[in-house]
């Protein structure tokens, strides 16, 4: 049996690189999801085989730890909202750090209390407290920062029903101290080569970790979380890795390298959607205050038939979707929409994605592809924006930070993301049900031109409202 350990360890080391690749398409993702569940099975049992080969599996723990995990897992996927996706990924991120490392942990607790034991070949004391340390600096920083990310995508938290907003708070001062507690883990790790065992160092090393994850994410709020979630994401494969390194697990060191590595390059097309660098998010404090911009400016509405009127003559129309589509789930009315004016009226039709529309990467690719959108009318904002000049509608539903032409001033918390270029076709609709700023706080000057129509409501009953107005046409 034990021959056959390094083999599942391979075959599913294989089975999450394959995934990787085929979760790089839309239309190939779904199959890259079942790989990678398959590789985590295959990996689960091999572990399970090879602790029972070495006589130390206990199964009562084994089988009550798939139990519970097996049952929080399922309950937690059948109740979460689509709209509530992000905040479950963002407290995943926070839980598979602190696994990696509670498990370093408990592991190099083995050694600190039985100095008769042996550690992996080739391994000293010394190497598993290092590892331990980084394991500890990023785990539990994962951990902690991802439950504050989690309540700040939120918006807050509720405590016996009362609302407590999550605070952005990150004076200047706050860089030289973060940078301080990081050299300090680095001290403490250190100092533990020299006396392994002492486990006080590897207390203060988690505690100073914890703070660490709060004094990194609270400045950061606004338009900059999605940077701050993918790079949660990258140090929850970054603390998995370690911890693979210390209980000898080369499958969890290939895992933690691929979520590391993928989490890093996704922060950094994040960050260039953004127009930011890594260093500007975590130390200049983009995101803004947190603070709502007071709205003085009004506008008055229109209605179904003005717009489906307008859409009649119109020879290109560009959708621009945001996250309100997300909360009122009208994917599939604004796919009837599509369909409904380019048979009846011939219009061209497309539909403008911006990287961090809605509140996690690929989030409109996911609901329009669930809506059967053909993935050839899906296009990147880098490559739509040449094409506003030529639309006769833009038609945004539930967008309102990727299209704010705030961002392109240099001030506040949009300052210098780039945007869907709306404002620059003939007419704007836009359906939403206010004139309520969106995620990053800012008001939106797009709303008052004299251009823009607002068809105020819920996503999905304008969406409906507005297809029977075509139909009646
Ligand atoms: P937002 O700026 O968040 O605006 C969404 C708008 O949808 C709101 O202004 C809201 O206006 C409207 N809305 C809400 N519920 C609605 C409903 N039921 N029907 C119709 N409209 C509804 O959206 P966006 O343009 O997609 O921008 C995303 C923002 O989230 C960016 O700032 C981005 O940085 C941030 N963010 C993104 C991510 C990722 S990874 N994508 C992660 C975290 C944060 P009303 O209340 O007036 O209806």
């Amino acid at each position: 049996m034990e021959e056959w350990i390094p083999i599942g360890y391979l075959l599913s080391a294989a089975l999450f690189i394959f995934g990787l690749k085929k979760l790089g398409h839309p239309r190939t993702a779904p199959r890259g999801n079942q790989y990678g569940a398959l590789g985590m099975l295959v990996a689960v049992i091999t572990t399970v085989i090879k602790m029972e080969a070495a006589g130390d599996a206990k199964w009562t723990l084994i089988i009550a730890g798939l139990v519970v995990g097996s049952v929080i897992g399922i309950i937690m996927a059948i109740r979460v909202e689509m709209t509530g996706m992000p905040e479950l990924v963002a407290l995943f991120n926070g839980f598979g750090g602190a696994a990696s490392a509670l498990v370093a942990l408990s592991e190099s607790w083995k050694y600190i209390e039985d100095t008769t034991l042996t550690v992996p070949s080739g391994l000293e004391i010394q190497v598993i407290m290092i590892a331990a340390g980084l394991s500890a600096l990023v785990g539990w920083m994962t951990l902690t920062g991802s439950i504050l990310a989690m309540f700040k995508l939120k918006g807050g938290i509720s405590v016996f029903g009362k609302w407590f907003k999550t605070p952005t708070w990150g004076p200047t001062w706050l860089n030289p101290v973060k940078v301080l507690l990081v050299l300090s883990v680095f001290a403490l790790i250190y100092l533990s080569i020299d006396d392994p065992r002492n486990t006080d160092y590897l207390w203060a090393i988690i505690a100073i970790s914890c703070i660490l994850g709060i004094v990194l994410v609270l400045p950061i709020g606004g338009a900059d979380m999605p940077v701050v979630v993918s790079l949660l994401n990258s140090l929850s494969g970054i603390a998995a890795a370690f911890t693979g390194f210390i209980v000898g697990n080369s499958v969890l060191i290939v895992a933690g390298s691929l979520v590391g590595a993928s989490g890093l390059i996704l922060t950094f097309i994040m960050c260039k959607a953004m127009n930011r660098t890594l260093p500007d998010v975590l130390f200049k404090s983009f995101g803004g205050s947190g603070e709502k911009a007071e709205l003085t400016r009004t506008k008055v509405g229109s209605d179904a038939d003005e717009v489906a009127m307008m859409v009649d003559g119109a020879q290109k129309v560009i959708i621009v979707p945001g996250y309100g589509m997300a909360v009122s789930q009208c994917q599939h009315q604004v796919k009837e929409f599509a369909d409904l004016i380019a048979e009846k009226f011939g219009t061209e039709v497309k539909y403008a994605i911006h990287p961090v529309a809605g509140r996690m990467p690929g989030h409109m690719n996911v609901l329009l592809a669930e809506a059967n959108v053909p993935y050839e009318q899906l296009i990147e904002m880098d490559e739509i924006n040449s094409e506003f000049p030529d639309c006769d509608v833009a038609v945004i539903i539930g967008a309102n930070d990727t299209t704010n032409p705030a961002a392109r001033s240099g001030e506040g918390p949009l300052a210098g993301m780039p945007i869907i270029d709306a404002d620059a076709a003939r007419t704007v609709v836009i359906i939403k049900r206010s004139l309520s700023v969106g995620y990053a706080g800012v008001d939106n000057d797009l709303f008052y031109m004299d251009k823009t129509m607002m068809l105020f409501g819920d996503g999905k009953a304008m969406m409906t409202g507005l297809n029977n107005a075509i139909k009646d046409i």
